[in-house]
C-alpha cells in the first residue's frame, strides 16, 4: 500500500523529483513488441529503455500508431515484451504466465479509460467496490466509500453510470483505480470524451493525487493535459524520440 491511499485527499506531500533517489517502480530495457499479422511483422516497439521512479507524473505523447498504446498495455501487465525486460517494483514481469500476469496487475495496477468502462447497471459504489472482490480485498465496502470520498463523489454512490455526467462517470473510474491502492496509476486518454473545462477538472484530480505521492501515468494527445505533467516521454515509430523532465 502507498503512502498516498492512507491519506485523505487535501493533505499533500512534496511531490518528488525523477533524479530524488526515489525508488524506480517501472523499469523497461530494451523493450521490443511485434506483433504478427499474417505473413506480416508489425514492429511495435523498437528497443525501449526508461525508468520511472515513485510518484512521477508522466505523459506518453505520440503520434497515432507511434506505440504508446501497446506501450501501456505492456507497463499495465494486460501484455509482455516480445523481447527486452520488463521490471515492476524490481520483479521481473516479462515472461510470467498469464495468470501470474492478471495477478500482479490486480494488486499494482489501476486503469482509468478513455471510455470509462463503467458497469451500466450497477451503483457508483459497486463499481468502485467489484474489482476488490476479485482481488479478495478486505474491508471492501469502506474502502469504496473512501476512495469516492477522495474525489469528491460520495454525494453520488447509489447514482448509476446513465445518472452521472462524463466528468463524474471518469471521477468514478479514478476511485476505483484508486480503491486497489495501486502502486502505479495507467490513463489511457482520460480526458479524451470531456469537453476542456471537465478535462481540466479531471487533471486536477490526478494534479491533487500526484502531489499526495501516487505515481501516475497518461497517454495524451494534448499539451493542455502534457502540461500538468512533470515529465513527458514522446515515442516515434516504437522508440523513444524525447524524454524532458520539468525543473521543480
Ligand atoms: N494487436 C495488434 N495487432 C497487430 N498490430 C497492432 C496491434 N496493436 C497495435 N498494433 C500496431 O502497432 C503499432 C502501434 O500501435 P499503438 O496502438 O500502440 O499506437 P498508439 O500510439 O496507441 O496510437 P493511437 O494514438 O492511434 O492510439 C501500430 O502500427 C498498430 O497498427
Ligand atoms: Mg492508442
Amino acid at each position: 500500500m502507498t503512502a498516498a491511499a492512507s491519506r485523505p485527499l487535501g493533505a499533500t506531500a512534496a511531490a518528488t523529483p525523477p533524479d530524488s533517489g526515489a525508488l524506480p517502480v517501472i523499469e523497461l530495457i530494451d523493450v521490443h513488441k511485434t506483433y504478427r499479422v499474417g505473413t506480416e511483422l508489425i514492429l511495435a516497439l523498437r528497443g525501449v529503455t526508461l525508468t520511472i521512479r515513485e510518484n512521477e507524473y508522466v505523459a506518453i505523447m505520440g503520434a497515432s500508431g507511434s506505440g504508446k498504446s501497446t506501450m501501456l498495455n505492456i507497463l499495465g501487465c494486460l501484455d509482455v515484451p516480445s523481447r527486452g525486460t520488463y521490471r515492476l517494483g524490481g520483479a521481473d514481469v516479462s515472461r510470467v504466465s498469464q495468470s501470474k500476469l492478471a495477478s500482479v496487475r490486480s494488486r499494482k495496477i489501476g486503469f482509468v479509460f478513455q471510455s470509462f468502462e463503467l458497469l451500466p447497471r450497477t451503483t457508483a459504489l459497486k463499481n468502485v467496490e467489484l474489482p476488490l472482490v476479485y482481488s479478495h480485498a478486505r474491508k471492501r465496502r469502506q474502502r469504496a466509500i473512501d476512495a469516492l470520498t477522495r474525489v469528491g463523489l460520495l454525494e453520488r454512490a447509489l447514482h448509476h453510470p446513465n445518472q452521472l455526467s462524463g466528468g463524474q462517470k471518469q471521477r468514478v473510474a479514478i476511485a476505483r483505480a484508486l480503491a486497489q491502492e495501486p502502486d502505479i496509476i495507467l490513463a489511457d486518454e482520460p480526458t479524451g470524451n470531456l469537453d476542456s473545462k471537465t478535462g481540466e477538472e479531471i487533471m486536477s484530480i490526478f494534479d491533487q493525487l500526484h502531489r499526495e505521492g501516487q505515481t501516475i501515468i497518461i497517454v495524451t494527445h494534448e499539451d493542455d493535459i502534457a502540461r500538468h505533467c512533470r515529465r513527458t516521454i514522446r515515442l516515434k515509430d516504437g522508440v523513444v524520440e524525447e524524454d524532458r523532465s520539468k525543473g521543480l
